[in-house]
């Protein structure tokens, strides 16, 4: 028999931590964009979050609550290398200790994430993802991780989401450190793959037991050129190289490239162990203007409170698509969908379309798997509401609705949901 299917729920650090100035935590480039006018919906920051690092028991044991297998959580790497690089942190480093024994006290399989999108701001001050000294520096806080916690941790991903790092961060500015520079984001891009390889290497010498990476996905629609431009875009830039096949061709017009150097293109492309699969919608697309000539169209039919087109079978495809291309296990790390839930004070948060959202998106994922693809977990994005980046609070995500004020967390039906369908398939 194998193991069992994983289900799961998955947060990131700096969305949910808060505690940004205790014991002896750096500044992130998302700590000094948050400050910057107009970079955040109603100039929301990280600083209070959902104040998990204090209240990670209460958290757990909410999870606990749900029944489920596995929880996918990252580690802020400016509490552990507070300058990016060097002097280790130990204080930090002990509350990631405390939070992965709790887990696994309640039964639950830490899955662990290095990257996030919080880069030190020490190393944001050098250059950042554009120098590539910061590949070598994530994989010296690769391998500090790996000593403190390989021994209780059986998965361990390097990145995630490097295509918003790298074009969100460095291409549109939408995220930290909020650059517009196609030049920026090649090299960010190419850093970011780097990294991953060097951790790759430095956390198998370590004794981590599973190693893998999470991506995003947006399956594509629309004419010809478009869509297959905006596919090499979204869906190959960051896989090809995985898989060995190095970058796809541009999706720019523009002769820049990513500044690869003689054994790069093996680094990247070491054997792993899963692949993360984060999904939430398709886009439409048209020809356009300018370097990056592809248009979005708005979403046919129904669509989140964010404006995501709900597309089961996009998951679905993309599963199918992928199973096929990926020579390891599937995970779908994140799915989710946000909407404007309320709460009227008392009783459970009524949020019937994020039930109907996820019941169809984990039908198309088991659809998938019982045709073949070698799918082994499923993580809702989020157990909790949480920051969403430059939205703000404001887009809900959470089987649990925050009540920011109070710091109260609410059960949404969904949660009561999910937690009915964990002990159906006897994951309590
Ligand atoms: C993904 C991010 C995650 C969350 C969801 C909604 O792109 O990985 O942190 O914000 O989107």
């Amino acid at each position: 028999m194998g193991e069992p299917f994983l289900f799961g729920v998955a947060t990131s650090a700096y969305q949910i931590e808060g505690s940004t100035h205790v014991d002896g935590r750096g500044p992130s480039i998302w700590d000094v964009f948050t400050a910057r006018p107009g970079a955040i919906a109603d100039g929301a920051t990280g600083e209070l979050a959902c104040d998990h690092y204090r209240r990670y028991r209460e958290d757990v044991a909410l999870m606990r609550w749900l029944g489920v297998r596995a929880y996918r959580f990252s580690v802020a790497w400016p509490r552990v290398l507070p300058e990016g690089r060097g002097r280790v942190n130990p204080k930090s480093l002990a509350f990631y200790e405390r939070l992965v024994d709790a887990l696994l006290e309640a039964g639950i399989a830490p899955f662990l994430t290095l990257y996030h999108w919080d880069l030190p701001w020490a190393l944001e001050v050098q250059g950042g993802w554009r120098s590539r000294e910061t590949a070598y520096a994530f994989a010296e806080y690769a391998r500090v991780v790996a000593r403190a916690l390989a021994d209780r941790v059986p998965f361990f991903a390097t990145l995630n989401e490097p295509w918003c790092s790298a074009f969100l961060g460095h291409l549109t500015g939408e995220h930290a450190p909020g650059l517009r520079s196609l030049e920026a984001a090649l090299k960010a891009a190419h850093h970011l793959l780097l990294g991953h390889g060097l951790a790759v290497e430095a956390l198998r010498a370590e004794g981590v037991k599973r190693v893998g990476i999470v991506l995003n996905f947006t399956p594509v629609e629309g004419v010809e050129e478009a869509r297959e431009r905006a596919d090499r875009y979204h869906n190959c830039f960051f896989l090809d190289p995985i898989l060995g096949l190095g970058y796809p061709e541009s999706p720019f017009r523009s002769a820049l490239t990513p500044p690869i150097r003689p054994g790069d293109l093996d680094l990247i492309a070491r054997p792993l162990d899963f692949l993360g699969v984060n999904y939430y919608t398709v886009a439409r697309v048209a020809p356009g203007e300018g370097v990056y000539p592809v248009r979005y169209l708005p979403p046919e039919g129904e669509a989140t409170a964010l404006g995501w087109a709900v597309r089961p079978d996009g998951l679905y495809g993309l599963l199918k698509r992928l199973g096929a291309l990926v020579p390891w296990p599937l995970y779908v790390t994140e799915n989710g969908a946000a909407y404007e839930d309320r709460w009227a004070g008392e009783g459970a948060v009524e949020d019937p379309l994020r039930v109907a959202y996820l019941e169809a998106h984990l039908e198309a994922a088991f659809r998938a798997r019982a045709e073949g693809v070698d799918l082994r977990g499923y993580f809702v994005w989020s157990l909790l509401d949480n920051f969403e980046w430059a939205h703000g609070y404001r887009p809900r995500f959470g089987l649990f609705y925050v009540d920011y004020p109070t710091q109260r967390r609410i059960p949404k039906r969904s949660a009561l949901w999910y937690r009915d369908l964990l002990s159906a398939k006897g994951s309590n």
